[in-house]
């Protein structure tokens, strides 16, 4: 993290509610931006709605690196760039990449174990190489002792386990020579020449035609990288078409645009891309997706053990559907071709979790509740709620309920109905709760006869 680029840390991370219309348009609630009214198209977004969970991978040569260079530990995927890799050093890498141990059916079981319905690749990262055989560079798996196409095993075996197959594409590229800007510190080394970002667009383009047409089903499109000055708004645009072209139903994530562009005339694309954070109070009226890593970084890092913990992991998911939103929880599979094991544990915890839960998750809605003791979701006559500090004294005020629950149950042990009392006032709340169900966090079911009705 602290390696990383800070213009792309920050630009969707918290300092993006500032520049991002669509972001804005909320946090600011109202001015100008209150008019800018957002349509996502329905229907191609209506199986990511329901999906809540996927997960991110970041893989690549860097990998094979493991976040090291000359001593230093504490690179990732930007490790070219960070660490001012001369390219035909890195290109080297190409020869070392042989992930022997590369199970696609792995992966996808585990991400569906953990009740992910989705798998987001990084088919290209900012470095370049193309974990896919692409037709129009050799920089790419066809060129590595292993030759085996990423993208066609991991699409798949994802569709085998019934998860959508998605793919991430980096806009900036360290390798391409037409692409511009070059690293500042490679200047003298890597000559700009006759190179124009004009001449990389069909690249680019035809990379994108190749990955939304030569795959299966593809469900989003995942594109990143676009701050550098060189990137215009009218590029957007254009590589939004061409992939609205290519597949029609294909969501767009809101990275294709331009960052020298005004905010007004900014494409804001199918959903907003939070990078490490789950905004405060959701994104209301706009699909948003919360990227996060389980340590700290996205790619692999040997030296980075700092993982999140199943029960705050299972938090932040929780957080994220009970506003609103997805979470896209990211692993960076080593160069062997398998997870780190704290990954792999992450995972199985959080499938332990969904298996029991999942319903409170998937398809649901953000809270109704304004304020209360717990985070909660809606799906249809049915209301989840979400208990961290399970209450000692058993009962559980439902602050603002106006209709009346038909039945109160456990998502652990539908069997157990805690009671529902109506004080003087009209306040509903639970008593006799008893134990915990769960010791991270338990689920409660209120089920309603009609949609339920909440105050404030
Ligand atoms: C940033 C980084 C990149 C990472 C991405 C994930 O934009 O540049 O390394 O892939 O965030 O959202």
């Amino acid at each position: 993290m602290k390696r990383r680029n800070f213009v792309a840390a920050g630009a969707y991370g918290l300092g993006a509610m500032a520049l991002n219309p669509l972001l804005r348009m909320h946090g600011e609630g109202g001015g100008m931006w209150a008019t800018t009214v957002f349509h996502p198209a329905a229907e191609r977004m209506a199986w990511w709605r329901e999906a809540r969970f996927g997960l991110f991978l970041h893989w690549g040569l860097y990998s094979i690196l493991a976040g090291e260079w000359m001593g230093r530990t504490d690179y990732a995927e930007w490790i070219r760039n960070n660490a001012h890799i001369p390219i035909d050093t890195y290109d080297r890498l190409v020869g070392r990449f042989n992930p022997v141990k590369f199970d696609a059916d792995a992966w996808a079981g585990m991400a569906k174990g953990a009740g992910m319905k989705y798998v987001t690749l990084t088919t290209k990262h900012h470095d370049g190489f193309c974990l896919f055989d692409n037709p129009l560079t050799d920089f790419c798996v066809r060129s590595t002792p292993f030759r085996r196409d990423i993208c066609t095993e991991l699409n798949a075996a994802t569709e085998r386990a019934g998860l959508r197959q998605c793919w991430y594409h980096s806009v900036m590229d360290w390798h391409h020579f037409e692409y511009l800007p070059r690293r500042d510190w490679e200047a003298e080394t890597r000559a700009v020449g006759g190179a124009h970002i004009a001449n990389y667009l069909p690249y680019l383009h035809g990379s994108v035609r190749h990955l939304l047409t030569k795959y299966g089903d593809i469900g989003v499109m995942w594109f990143d990288g676009n701050w550098e000055g060189t990137w215009t708004h009218d590029m957007g645009m254009e590589l939004y078409d061409v992939c609205r072209q290519a597949k029609p139903d294909v969501i767009v994530n809101n990275r294709t645009e331009g960052w020298s562009q005004s905010v007004a005339t900014r494409h804001p694309g199918d959903f907003s891309t939070p990078e490490q954070t789950i905004p405060a109070t959701g994104l209301p009226g706009v699909d948003w997706e919360s990227c996060i890593t389980m340590n700290h970084n996205w790619g692999y890092n040997a030296h980075d053990h700092d993982f999140k913990s199943v029960p705050e992991l299972i938090g932040m998911l929780v957080d994220t559907a009970s506003k609103g939103g997805n979470l896209l929880l990211n692993v960076g599979p080593m160069a062997d071709g398998t997870f780190p094991a704290e990954s792999v544990d992450r995972l199985a915890g959080m499938g332990k979790w969904m298996q029991v839960n999942g319903d409170a998750i998937h398809g649901t809605t953000a809270s109704l509740f304004a304020k209360s003791p717990f985070r909660s979701t809606t799906k249809g006559n049915r209301i989840n709620l979400f208990v961290t500090d399970w209450p000692a004294d058993g009962a559980l005020p439902l602050p603002g309920l106006r209709t009346r629950p038909r039945s109160v149950s456990l998502a652990a042990q539908p069997d157990r109905h805690p009671t529902l009392n109506t004080d003087a006032t009209g306040a509903m709340g639970l008593t006799a709760l008893g134990a915990a169900p769960d010791p991270v966090c338990s689920v409660i079911v209120l089920d309603f006869d009609r949609p339920p009705v909440v105050g404030a």
